[in-house]
Protein backbone atom coordinates (compact mmCIF):
# COMPACT_ATOMS: atom_id res chain seq x y z
CA UNK A 1 0.00 0.00 0.00
CA UNK A 2 1.06 3.48 -1.03
CA UNK A 3 2.00 5.42 1.91
CA UNK A 4 -0.20 8.55 3.13
CA UNK A 5 2.20 11.08 1.60
CA UNK A 6 1.76 9.47 -1.78
CA UNK A 7 -2.17 9.42 -1.16
CA UNK A 8 -1.96 13.19 -0.31
CA UNK A 9 0.52 14.20 -3.31
CA UNK A 10 -2.25 12.30 -5.69
CA UNK A 11 -5.24 14.37 -4.46
CA UNK A 12 -3.06 17.50 -4.43
CA UNK A 13 -1.98 16.74 -8.42
CA UNK A 14 -5.72 15.82 -8.76
CA UNK A 15 -7.05 19.05 -7.47
CA UNK A 16 -4.66 21.30 -9.01
CA UNK A 17 -5.56 19.44 -12.46
CA UNK A 18 -9.03 20.24 -12.26
CA UNK A 19 -8.07 24.09 -11.55
CA UNK A 20 -9.56 24.33 -7.93
CA UNK A 21 -6.72 25.69 -5.94
CA UNK A 22 -4.98 27.14 -9.01
CA UNK A 23 -4.46 31.23 -9.77
CA UNK A 24 -3.65 32.64 -12.29
CA UNK A 25 -1.71 36.28 -12.57
CA UNK A 26 -2.10 39.04 -15.47
CA UNK A 27 0.41 41.58 -14.97
CA UNK A 28 -0.83 44.53 -17.28
CA UNK A 29 1.88 47.82 -17.86
CA UNK A 30 0.06 51.05 -18.49
CA UNK A 31 3.05 53.01 -18.11
CA UNK A 32 5.46 50.69 -20.03
CA UNK A 33 7.34 54.29 -21.82
CA UNK A 34 7.38 56.03 -18.76
CA UNK A 35 10.91 55.84 -16.76
CA UNK A 36 9.11 53.60 -13.94
CA UNK A 37 7.51 51.30 -16.60
CA UNK A 38 10.69 50.82 -18.45
CA UNK A 39 12.52 50.04 -14.75
CA UNK A 40 10.33 47.29 -13.81
CA UNK A 41 10.54 45.69 -17.59
CA UNK A 42 14.66 46.12 -16.84
CA UNK A 43 14.71 44.43 -13.12
CA UNK A 44 11.42 43.05 -12.69
CA UNK A 45 9.69 42.19 -15.63
CA UNK A 46 6.34 40.29 -16.27
CA UNK A 47 7.60 36.73 -15.38
CA UNK A 48 9.50 37.38 -12.25
CA UNK A 49 6.69 39.64 -11.31
CA UNK A 50 3.73 36.80 -11.42
CA UNK A 51 6.77 34.33 -9.91
CA UNK A 52 6.68 36.61 -6.80
CA UNK A 53 2.81 36.97 -6.79
CA UNK A 54 2.93 33.54 -6.43
CA UNK A 55 5.07 32.91 -4.12
CA UNK A 56 3.59 35.53 -2.46
CA UNK A 57 0.25 33.74 -2.74
CA UNK A 58 1.15 29.90 -1.13
CA UNK A 59 3.40 32.33 1.66
CA UNK A 60 0.25 33.92 2.59
CA UNK A 61 -2.10 31.07 2.26
CA UNK A 62 0.04 28.07 3.86
CA UNK A 63 2.52 29.95 6.11
CA UNK A 64 0.53 33.16 7.83
CA UNK A 65 -3.33 32.02 7.40
CA UNK A 66 -2.57 27.89 7.78
CA UNK A 67 -5.37 27.61 5.57
CA UNK A 68 -4.53 24.04 4.00
CA UNK A 69 -8.14 23.35 2.36
CA UNK A 70 -9.23 25.50 -0.81
CA UNK A 71 -12.58 25.26 1.58
CA UNK A 72 -10.98 27.56 4.06
CA UNK A 73 -9.82 29.99 1.60
CA UNK A 74 -10.97 32.99 -0.29
CA UNK A 75 -12.44 31.83 -3.50
CA UNK A 76 -9.67 34.03 -5.85
CA UNK A 77 -8.53 32.20 -9.42
CA UNK A 78 -7.08 35.38 -11.17
CA UNK A 79 -5.03 38.56 -9.47
CA UNK A 80 -4.18 41.30 -11.91
CA UNK A 81 -1.45 43.86 -11.28
CA UNK A 82 -1.66 47.11 -12.75
CA UNK A 83 1.44 49.11 -12.90
CA UNK A 84 0.04 53.01 -13.37
CA UNK A 85 1.43 56.18 -13.48
CA UNK A 86 0.10 57.46 -10.71
CA UNK A 87 1.86 58.73 -7.32
CA UNK A 88 -0.56 58.37 -4.37
CA UNK A 89 -1.27 55.69 -3.14
CA UNK A 90 2.06 53.74 -4.21
CA UNK A 91 0.04 50.50 -4.20
CA UNK A 92 -3.44 49.73 -3.72
CA UNK A 93 -5.63 46.80 -3.64
CA UNK A 94 -9.06 47.37 -5.16
CA UNK A 95 -12.19 45.02 -5.89
CA UNK A 96 -11.57 41.10 -5.32
CA UNK A 97 -8.56 40.91 -7.02
CA UNK A 98 -6.81 44.44 -8.34
CA UNK A 99 -3.50 45.31 -7.25
CA UNK A 100 -2.64 48.88 -8.93
CA UNK A 101 0.98 49.81 -8.56
CA UNK A 102 2.82 52.92 -8.85
CA UNK A 103 5.28 53.32 -12.00
CA UNK A 104 6.43 56.73 -10.44
CA UNK A 105 7.26 54.92 -6.82
CA UNK A 106 9.45 52.53 -9.44
CA UNK A 107 11.16 55.20 -11.25
CA UNK A 108 11.84 57.04 -7.82
CA UNK A 109 12.84 54.11 -5.43
CA UNK A 110 16.73 54.02 -4.60
CA UNK A 111 18.22 50.11 -3.60
CA UNK A 112 16.93 47.05 -4.28
CA UNK A 113 13.83 47.22 -6.52
CA UNK A 114 12.72 43.39 -6.56
CA UNK A 115 13.01 43.47 -2.80
CA UNK A 116 10.99 46.51 -2.26
CA UNK A 117 8.24 45.01 -5.33
CA UNK A 118 8.23 42.24 -3.43
CA UNK A 119 7.66 43.82 0.39
CA UNK A 120 4.73 45.61 -1.39
CA UNK A 121 3.25 42.93 -3.23
CA UNK A 122 3.88 40.67 0.12
CA UNK A 123 1.21 43.53 1.83
CA UNK A 124 -1.29 43.69 -1.12
CA UNK A 125 -1.50 40.15 -1.64
CA UNK A 126 -2.54 39.87 2.10
CA UNK A 127 -5.57 42.27 1.40
CA UNK A 128 -6.59 39.76 -1.92
CA UNK A 129 -6.25 36.63 0.79
CA UNK A 130 -7.39 38.20 4.39
CA UNK A 131 -11.12 37.96 5.29
CA UNK A 132 -12.33 41.19 6.15
CA UNK A 133 -14.54 40.86 8.88
CA UNK A 134 -17.11 43.75 8.26
CA UNK A 135 -17.83 47.07 9.12
CA UNK A 136 -17.00 46.51 12.45
CA UNK A 137 -13.30 45.98 11.76
CA UNK A 138 -10.17 48.57 12.24
CA UNK A 139 -9.10 49.97 9.31
CA UNK A 140 -5.81 49.46 11.48
CA UNK A 141 -6.00 45.93 11.69
CA UNK A 142 -6.34 44.67 8.22
CA UNK A 143 -3.24 47.13 7.66
CA UNK A 144 -1.07 44.99 10.52
CA UNK A 145 -2.20 41.89 8.86
CA UNK A 146 -0.71 42.88 5.75
CA UNK A 147 2.66 44.43 7.51
CA UNK A 148 2.85 40.98 9.71
CA UNK A 149 2.75 39.41 6.48
CA UNK A 150 5.57 41.19 5.56
CA UNK A 151 7.32 41.08 9.27
CA UNK A 152 7.40 37.21 8.95
CA UNK A 153 8.60 37.12 5.38
CA UNK A 154 12.07 38.97 6.05
CA UNK A 155 10.70 41.79 4.13
CA UNK A 156 10.57 44.89 6.32
CA UNK A 157 11.74 48.41 4.82
CA UNK A 158 13.76 51.31 6.76
CA UNK A 159 11.56 52.65 9.88
CA UNK A 160 9.51 49.60 10.63
CA UNK A 161 8.45 50.13 14.00
CA UNK A 162 10.31 48.16 16.52
CA UNK A 163 8.58 45.54 19.69
CA UNK A 164 6.45 47.76 21.77
CA UNK A 165 6.37 51.22 19.74
CA UNK A 166 3.13 53.05 18.91
CA UNK A 167 0.11 54.29 20.63
CA UNK A 168 -2.95 51.93 19.88
CA UNK A 169 -2.85 48.42 19.08
CA UNK A 170 -5.27 49.55 15.77
CA UNK A 171 -2.78 52.54 14.98
CA UNK A 172 -2.15 49.97 11.84
CA UNK A 173 0.79 48.60 9.35
CA UNK A 174 3.79 48.41 11.43
CA UNK A 175 2.66 49.39 14.70
CA UNK A 176 -0.16 46.54 14.63
CA UNK A 177 1.71 43.93 13.00
CA UNK A 178 4.37 44.06 16.14
CA UNK A 179 1.62 43.76 18.36
CA UNK A 180 0.06 40.72 16.45
CA UNK A 181 3.63 39.30 16.37
CA UNK A 182 3.29 39.62 20.48
CA UNK A 183 -0.24 38.11 20.11
CA UNK A 184 1.35 35.13 18.58
CA UNK A 185 3.88 34.32 21.53
CA UNK A 186 0.51 34.61 23.77
CA UNK A 187 -1.57 32.05 21.37
CA UNK A 188 0.49 30.30 18.90
CA UNK A 189 -1.13 30.53 15.42
CA UNK A 190 -2.81 33.89 16.74
CA UNK A 191 -2.96 35.59 13.33
CA UNK A 192 -4.55 32.45 11.34
CA UNK A 193 -6.70 32.15 13.82
CA UNK A 194 -8.25 35.82 13.99
CA UNK A 195 -8.31 35.49 10.47
CA UNK A 196 -10.23 32.66 10.26
CA UNK A 197 -12.60 33.91 12.54
CA UNK A 198 -12.66 37.27 10.75
CA UNK A 199 -14.68 35.20 7.70
CA UNK A 200 -17.89 36.48 7.92
CA UNK A 201 -17.92 39.34 10.95
CA UNK A 202 -15.81 40.94 13.30
CA UNK A 203 -15.91 41.26 16.98
CA UNK A 204 -13.41 43.09 19.31
CA UNK A 205 -13.98 39.79 21.64
CA UNK A 206 -12.09 37.68 19.40
CA UNK A 207 -8.99 38.88 21.48
CA UNK A 208 -10.20 37.51 24.49
CA UNK A 209 -11.82 34.50 22.72
CA UNK A 210 -7.71 33.56 21.72
CA UNK A 211 -6.03 34.73 24.68
CA UNK A 212 -7.82 35.23 27.31
CA UNK A 213 -7.78 38.89 27.63
CA UNK A 214 -9.20 42.12 26.50
CA UNK A 215 -7.26 43.26 23.30
CA UNK A 216 -6.74 46.51 25.96
CA UNK A 217 -5.18 44.98 28.27
CA UNK A 218 -2.52 43.31 25.96
CA UNK A 219 -1.53 46.01 24.27
CA UNK A 220 -0.75 47.10 28.27
CA UNK A 221 0.88 43.94 28.72
CA UNK A 222 2.68 44.16 25.43
CA UNK A 223 3.63 48.13 26.30
CA UNK A 224 5.02 46.90 29.60
CA UNK A 225 7.10 44.29 28.26
CA UNK A 226 9.16 46.32 25.99
CA UNK A 227 9.60 49.03 28.58
CA UNK A 228 6.98 51.26 26.57
CA UNK A 229 4.88 52.14 28.76
CA UNK A 230 3.33 56.00 30.06
CA UNK A 231 6.45 56.84 28.15
C1 LIG B 1 -6.04 51.38 -10.81
O1 LIG B 1 -5.79 51.08 -12.16
C2 LIG B 1 -6.97 50.94 -12.92
C3 LIG B 1 -6.60 50.37 -14.28
O2 LIG B 1 -5.88 51.26 -15.05
C4 LIG B 1 -7.69 52.28 -12.97
O3 LIG B 1 -8.89 52.15 -13.70
C5 LIG B 1 -8.00 52.73 -11.54
O4 LIG B 1 -8.54 54.03 -11.54
C6 LIG B 1 -6.75 52.70 -10.67
N1 LIG B 1 -7.16 52.92 -9.30
C7 LIG B 1 -6.47 53.67 -8.41
C8 LIG B 1 -7.05 53.77 -7.04
O5 LIG B 1 -5.42 54.21 -8.67
C1 LIG C 1 13.52 35.24 8.21
O1 LIG C 1 14.74 35.38 8.93
C2 LIG C 1 14.79 34.57 10.09
C3 LIG C 1 16.05 34.95 10.87
O2 LIG C 1 17.16 35.07 10.01
C4 LIG C 1 14.73 33.10 9.67
O3 LIG C 1 14.76 32.29 10.81
C5 LIG C 1 13.44 32.85 8.89
O4 LIG C 1 13.40 31.53 8.39
C6 LIG C 1 13.31 33.82 7.73
N1 LIG C 1 11.98 33.66 7.18
C7 LIG C 1 11.74 33.63 5.87
C8 LIG C 1 10.31 33.45 5.47
O5 LIG C 1 12.61 33.75 5.02
ZN1 LIG D 1 -2.76 47.97 2.83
Amino acid sequence: MAPPSFFLYTIMTFLSFYGITAVDYQVINDAATTPGGIRFNNEIGICKAKQIMATANSFILYAIFQEVYPSDQKAIDLVNLYIEEIKFPLTITWGNNNINFSSIHLAEFKGDLQREFMANMYHEMTHVLQWPGDAKTPPGLIEGIAEYTKLKANLTQPGFAKPGEGDHWHQGYDVTARFLEYCDEITPGFVAKLNKMMRFRFEFNYFKDLTGKPVYQLWLDYKVKYGKCCS
